[in-house]
């Protein structure tokens, strides 16, 4: 089956749970559009709510279908956020930051009281990192030391975009695709890498999410 017709279906899923006058943290990503899209449905049909973007690019998408927005400065608390995921395991950690998104995705998880996160089945792993390269956020400055001892836990990392043409994030920084042979212990690693000087956020997520809504061709699963 079409894997966006399975996004869309987990993306979709997720927005039933929206309720009139809520706080609602926008992820980013391919899958997360569809739920943008309905979201802006939503809204056109009379549904009052307030979107917290977690990206530039969804802000932009977030605006084009009407959804209004505001910001942690003025919406401190969120209670309930639609994001997506480049890989879960079965204790519903993440790996993120496909689309480079990561920091800002964590701080507003961090503001979150609810976290839904939308993915197809291909996303779903027995061990973190053994399908997608780990994203680590790195500021420009003296990025050099900051990959060598990045590398130090991970092995191998390369600059997302290339070293002469690297990917700026919204935050103004650098992104090293981090590539291990499985992350067993995500915790453990998670704190090792935003120990280095340098390092901004990294892309593990333990212990956030509430719930993993999964596009299955045989229509949805939940790992909760
Ligand atoms: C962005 C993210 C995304 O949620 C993640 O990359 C999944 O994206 P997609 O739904 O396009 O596969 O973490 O930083």
């Amino acid at each position: 089956m079409n894997v966006e017709h399975l996004k869309k279906i987990a993306a979709e899923k997720a927005t039933e749970e929206i309720r009139e006058g809520m706080v609602v943290g926008l992820g980013t990503g391919s899958t997360v559009f569809y739920a943008l899209l309905k979201i802006g449905t939503m809204v056109r049909d009379g549904l009052n709510i307030i979107g917290v973007p977690t990206s530039s690019g969804t802000e932009q998408i977030a605006t084009e279908q009407g959804i209004p927005l505001s910001t942690l400065a003025a919406h401190s608390t969120i209670e309930l956020t639609i994001d997506g995921a480049d890989e879960v395991d079965a204790h519903l950690n993440l790996i993120k930051g496909g689309g480079a998104a990561l920091v800002r995705e964590k701080i507003i998880a961090n503001a979150s009281r609810r976290i839904l996160i939308v993915v197809d089945e291909s996303k779903v792993s027995q061990v973190l990192g053994t399908s997608f390269a780990l994203p680590v956020e790195i500021v420009q400055f003296g990025w050099e030391v900051t990959k060598r001892e990045v590398d130090k836990v991970c092995g191998q990392s390369e600059m997302r975009g290339g070293v002469q043409n690297p990917l700026i994030t919204d935050n103004g920084n650098y992104i090293l695709d981090c590539h291990f042979d499985g992350i067993p212990e995500p915790e453990k690693v998670e704190l090792q890498l935003n120990n280095i000087p340098g390092v901004v956020e990294n892309g593990i997520f333990v212990d956030r999410a509430d719930k993993v809504i999964i596009g299955t061709p045989d229509g949805i699963r939940y790992m909760e």
